[in-house]
């Protein structure tokens, strides 16, 4: 297949990319680099011994957007490009609504005038706000996001249903990504945040090369087995299988379809630095610190829905994300600069 990827330049986008590539299809990437370098697309290319078309650019420009319709014979796309970091979408939601929202439904106006009709979405976990019950499944209600990432998130997964219920010619893949980590066992891409990280796990790493002096453990009251909060880690490595999967699924019939991709097990703060210890041979300070605000207890996926239609399943361990995770960061203390 041909496929346009926007945001392929991205920490999970570059790991699909390099999937699709493998898998012999051939691939065009949209990204702006607000928040990549290209130095991740000349590594997959390296790593595949193949190569792509990089367009530098917003999906936010339909003219732009046109041109790549026109110019290529685009089967599907699988539609990364967005902002993600919740602290600043509570700060700045007009950029996030622009981004995710508008930008999402600019690209479905240029699909659908260009007879394009496949797409995969990039959602998240972050649309079960804090679950009634875990772990949490497909049908788990989804009405309560705690931020404006997350609520555009829910909003484009909306209008992805309303799209598809309006014009059966549609079909569509909608992925709730649980917590993404780890990076190709090459150790050449893997997730590169600008400023400081928000996340544990580029935290934590920064913290064992000596890059961050250390780590603040968010809450260690919770009511989860030691305190601190559970969550799902899935390897990128796995998730970018997973749109393969759904690139399958929704190339053989139409419809719209959401499905968690998480491992389907939870694991606490203190469990992953332990695990990340073990695996990277360093010594992880840390401190215990205040609750984030916006965190949850636990959440993790019930992950059947997938296995059962997609025939995907996360086959790799903490330990193995752990260590991916830290060859990675010891390979490319400066991330890709
Ligand atoms: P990332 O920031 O590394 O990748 C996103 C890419 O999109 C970047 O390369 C960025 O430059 C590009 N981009 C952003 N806005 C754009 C725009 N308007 N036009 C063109 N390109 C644009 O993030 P990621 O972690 O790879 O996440 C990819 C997708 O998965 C995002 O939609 C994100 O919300 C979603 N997601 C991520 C996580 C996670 O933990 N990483 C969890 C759940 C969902
Ligand atoms: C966060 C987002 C979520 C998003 C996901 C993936 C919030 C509230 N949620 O999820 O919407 O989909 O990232 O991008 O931001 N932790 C620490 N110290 C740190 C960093 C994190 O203790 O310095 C803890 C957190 O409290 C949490 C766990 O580590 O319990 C994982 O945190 P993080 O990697 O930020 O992911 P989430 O909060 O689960």
């Amino acid at each position: 297949m041909k496929l346009l990827v926007t945001g392929g330049a991205g920490y999970i986008g570059s790991h699909t990319v390099l999937e699709l590539l493998q898998a012999g299809h051939e691939v065009v990437v949209l990204d702006n680099l607000c928040n990549s370098s290209l130095e991740s697309l000349r590594r997959v290319q390296a790593i595949a011994g193949r190569s792509l078309l990089f367009v530098e650019g917003d999906i936010r420009n339909r003219t732009l957007l046109d041109q790549l319709f026109a110019q290529h014979q685009i089967d599907a796309v699988v539609h990364f490009a967005g902002l993600k970091a919740v602290g600043e979408s509570v700060r700045k939601p007009l950029d996030y609504y622009a981004s995710n929202m508008a930008g999402t439904l600019t690209l479905c106006q240029a699909m659908a005038d260009a007879e394009v009709f496949r797409l995969v979405f990039s959602s998240s976990a972050t649309v079960y706000g804090d679950p009634a019950r875990v772990p949490a499944s497909e049908e788990s209600p989804v009405t309560n996001p705690s931020s404006p990432y997350g609520r555009s998130k829910l909003m484009v997964e909306q209008l992805l249903q309303d799209l598809q219920c309006s014009d059966a010619r549609w079909s569509i893949g909608i992925l709730r990504y649980f917590n993404p980590v780890g990076a190709h066992s090459s150790g050449l891409i893997g997730e590169d945040p600008l400023g400081l990280p928000n996340n544990l796990l580029p935290y934590l790493s920064q913290v064992a090369i000596g890059k961050l002096d250390c780590l603040q453990v968010y809450g260690n009251d919770y009511p989860t087995p030691d305190g601190t909060c559970v969550r799902d880690y899935i390897h990128v490595v796995d998730l970018a299988l997973g749109h393969l999967r759904a690139l399958q699924f929704i190339s053989s019939r139409r419809g719209c379809e959401v499905w968690n991709l998480g491992a389907g097990k939870g694991y606490s703060v203190l469990q992953v630095i332990s695990a990340f210890e073990q695996a990277s041979g360093r010594t992880v300070r840390y401190v215990f610190g205040p609750r984030r605000a916006g965190d949850i207890a636990a959440n993790w996926a019930e992950p059947s829905k997938a296995a059962c239609e997609l025939g995907w399943k996360a086959e790799r361990s903490l330990a193995n994300m752990m260590a991916d995770t830290w060859r990675w960061q010891s390979m490319n203390p400066q991330g890709y600069r």
